[in-house]
């Protein structure tokens, strides 16, 4: 059996990270920053693990000679079918490894362990049973010889773990995750990640796609110029390309497009959207198509993009909205164009594994933009708008939004003590982590 009664305070580990040189190109969608705080506690676990497979090593058989004064030369073999036990106590592991960390030409990373190197300050073995007075003369040499396998198995057991364990999990990272049956976000790694004393920065393309029919982005993630902040384990910097390119890939799907017509009015009101609701203010309209519904046909004109202020959130949407009437035959002939501007605060929350937004609607100012049938006043349409909008359009939109933006994250990782921040151009997300057991 071999104890290791080394407590984590007792035992060191000292991971060095270097990095070959990565690919310069375009600006990260996302970076994931690992500090110094979040590779400690990597470390303690990657520890805790180690201890409890130093618990289950099988030493080698091992021999060599001793020479004692007056007494000449003794052989010993040690092996494991030896007769009695022996108990080892390991104290004072210090461990430094070197691991080389690239990005693979598919986006995903790679891991290597360059250099190892072990050292126990002491060890100590008791040894009982028929011949354990014998082997306890000659303790010392025993010891260090168990010190010299102990230190060689450490770096074994690292570098296999590296080799047979963390690099296979690499590969089984996704590069892209389906976010829903039209979106995709690409998590490709942009590079060798980044390293200064504090902390560890890995960069991702961080692009939101069409599912369907993945088109390439007109426009380049911004530049992020992220704070220097390391008192979380782990920071999440959200650039508003991540958003801005879900927005595109939503709106050419048409899921900023709607219709209303006279069912989706609540059947108390006053205003139907019918040609006879129209009389007062658009006399030619009855008059033109007497008892005929209407129906409004409404698209957000261009993928509305996310503005990130520090500490604000914003969006503008532009709609155009076109009237028709609805004829027998299902003729539908336009009758009246507008258009809709509204200005629309955003709000972020976290949620253990997902950022997910919230809008908040402003006031819409509506504006005729052509009319077949004279000119009108648009403030009767603007109540019917606005009720469409604030009970349909902006629940939908914000259903989807509350499906959230998934973080990129091990699995059996659970977040706590979130912080989230909003800065020029991308959201800064800091938290804990901490690994659940099963
Ligand atoms: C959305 O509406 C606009 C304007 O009516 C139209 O040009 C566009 O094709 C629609 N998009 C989809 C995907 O239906
Ligand atoms: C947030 O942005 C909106 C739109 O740009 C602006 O009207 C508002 O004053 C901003 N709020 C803060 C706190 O900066
Ligand atoms: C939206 O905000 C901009 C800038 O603050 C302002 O000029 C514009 O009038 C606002 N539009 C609406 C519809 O409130
Ligand atoms: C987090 O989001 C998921 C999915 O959107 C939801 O089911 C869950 O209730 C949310 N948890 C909290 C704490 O809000």
């Amino acid at each position: 059996m071999v104890t290791s009664t080394g407590t984590l305070p007792s035992l060191l580990l000292g991971t060095l990270l270097t990095f070959t040189s990565g690919a310069l190109g375009a600006n990260p969608g996302l970076v994931v920053r690992i500090t110094d705080q979040g590779l400690e506690y990597v470390a303690q676990e990657e520890l805790l693990a180690l201890q409890s497979k130093l618990h289950k090593v099988t030493l080698p058989d091992f021999n060599g000679d001793v020479r004692i004064k007056h007494f000449g030369s003794v052989d010993y073999r040690f092996h494991r079918r030896l007769d009695g036990s022996f108990d080892v106590k390991v104290k004072g592991i210090t461990i430094s490894v070197n691991l080389l960390l690239d990005s693979e030409p598919s986006g995903r990373p790679k891991v290597a362990v360059s250099s190892c190197s072990s050292h126990i300050r002491d060890v100590e073995v008791h040894i009982s049973g028929d011949l354990g007075w014998l082997l306890n003369l000659f303790h010392n040499q025993i010891e260090s010889r168990f010190r010299r396998v102990l230190e060689s198995k450490i770096c074994e057991i690292i570098e296999d773990s590296v080799t047979s364990e963390l690099q296979p999990y690499l590969q089984t990272l996704p590069v892209t995750t389906e976010i829903d049956h039209l979106a995709g976000l690409d998590y490709s790694l942009m590079g060798a990640p980044q390293a200064t004393a504090q902390m560890l920065d890995v960069m991702f393309k961080g692009e939101i796609f069409s599912r369907d029919d993945r088109f390439p982005v007109a426009f380049l993630a911004p530049v992020m110029n992220l704070p220097e902040e390391h008192s979380r384990m782990v920071y999440f910097a959200i650039s508003d390309y991540a958003f801005n390119t879900a927005s595109l890939v939503y709106h050419k799907a048409g899921f900023l497009n709607f219709t209303i017509t006279d069912d989706v009015i609540p059947p108390d009101s006053s205003i139907r959207l019918n040609t006879k609701s129209f009389r007062a203010f658009v006399p030619r309209i009855a008059r033109l198509y007497p008892n005929t519904n209407l129906e409004l046909q409404g698209a957000v004109i261009s993928a509305p993009c996310l503005n990130f202020s520090p500490g604000n959130l914003s969006t503008a949407a532009q709609m155009e909205i076109e009237a028709f009437v609805l004829l027998p035959n299902s003729v539908k002939e336009p009758v009246f164009r507008l258009s809709v501007a509204t200005n629309v605060s955003a709000m972020l929350t976290f949620n253990t594994s997902k950022i997910t937004g919230f809008l908040e609607p402003g006031k819409i100012q509506v504006e005729l933009k052509e009319s077949k049938v004279g000119r009108f006043n648009v403030e009767l349409l603007e109540a019917l708008l606005n009720y469409y909008l604030l009970n349909n359009f902006y629940p939908k939109v914000n259903d989807k939004l509350a499906e959230g933006f998934p973080l990129p994250l091990l699995r059996k990782i659970q977040l706590y003590d979130p912080i989230l921040q909003i800065h020029k151009d991308f959201l800064f997300l800091g938290t804990n982590v901490r690994y659940l057991r099963v």
